[in-house]
């Protein structure tokens, strides 16, 4: 090891960083650093651009550098699974990793975001013990987030989706009785405590075509996406009655909350991060 590298890793705090392609608009760095603030740690966070072919080099590189953790964000989550060394079994059945950790010359490999969007619902007062839960969408971000929510012990989960059979595979992949797959018009047969939206139609403006009938005045509406302006599906759940919407900044803070416990073993406060980050978002 050369000394420059000696004298960098000894003098300096712990290092981490977010991978990302892009990556500009990855608000970890500041998430990170104000819980590192509140909980007396001290940490450096940046946000690195990784060319599309260049993944596992720049972890290695900031590995030999005495780097000590990463997040890893789109499209890499799935290629930083199969670099890790040990795996926990949420990010295994999530088939995505947005966590590492360097030590002991491993890289192991974790799953934050379904934790953090549990520890968002119940920090928002939403029952999910014995909740009848329907859940938009099929893609990555609803397999990276069902193993925390069966861990909260809801009565059922429904997943609905625009393609029936990725829906449909995602009740196998995970096999657990109380999952089932059906099409966006068929949730009309059933009632619901909570809705999560996780499908990708609200970054486009778009809202997934579910009946107005299912909006009942008790129903909670969450949606895993955020932005300056209620998503529209917020917006339509809202108009239809719905008792309590929610959108999905509390689960960014809280996924990375999780991480930060996970390589600090210091669980930080979400809610001033949650507050700076509103005000930013509307701010613009
Ligand atoms: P992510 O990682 O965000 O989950 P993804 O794996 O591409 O992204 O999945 C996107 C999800 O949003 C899918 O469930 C997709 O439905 P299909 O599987 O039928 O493609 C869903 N989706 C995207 N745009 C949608 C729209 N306009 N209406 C309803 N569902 C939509």
């Amino acid at each position: 090891m050369p000394l420059s590298t000696i004298t960098m890793t000894q003098k300096n705090p712990d290092q981490y960083l977010v991978y990302g392609n892009p990556i500009e608009q990855s608000r970890s760095p500041d998430i990170h650093h104000i819980f590192a603030t509140k909980s007396q740690q001290t940490i450096n966070y940046q946000k690195q651009f990784v060319d599309l072919d260049g993944f596992s080099t720049a972890v290695s590189y900031f590995i030999s550098q005495g780097g000590k953790g990463a997040n890893v964000t789109a499209p890499f989550k799935e290629e930083a699974l199969r670099l890790s060394d040990v795996l926990t079994d949420r990010a295994s059945l999530a088939g995505a990793v947005n966590t590492l950790t360097f030590k002991n010359g491993k890289i192991y490999g974790d799953n934050t975001d379904g934790e953090g969007l549990v520890q968002d619902l119940l920090m928002n007062g939403v029952t999910l013990k014995q909740s009848r839960i329907l859940i938009l969408g099929a893609g990555g971000a609803v397999r990276g987030v069902l193993l925390p929510i069966l861990a909260q012990s809801p009565k059922s989960i429904t997943i609905a989706n625009r393609t029936v059979s990725k829906a449909q595979d995602l009740c196998k992949h995970f096999d657990d009785k109380r999952l089932n797959a059906c099409s966006f018009n068929e949730t009309s047969e059933s009632a619901f405590d909570l809705i999560i939206n996780a499908t990708s139609a609200s970054l486009s403006g778009d809202l997934p075509p579910i009946p107005e009938s299912i909006i009942t005045n008790t129903i909670v509406c969450y949606d895993m996406v955020y932005g300056k302006n209620e998503t529209p599906f917020l917006q339509w759940a809202k108009a239809q009655g719905a008792n309590k919407i929610i959108d999905g900044l509390g689960m960014l803070v809280g996924q990375a909350a999780v991480s930060f416990s996970v390589w600090r073993n210091v669980t930080p406060d979400v809610q001033p991060v949650i507050d700076f980050l509103r005000i930013a978002i509307k701010e613009g």
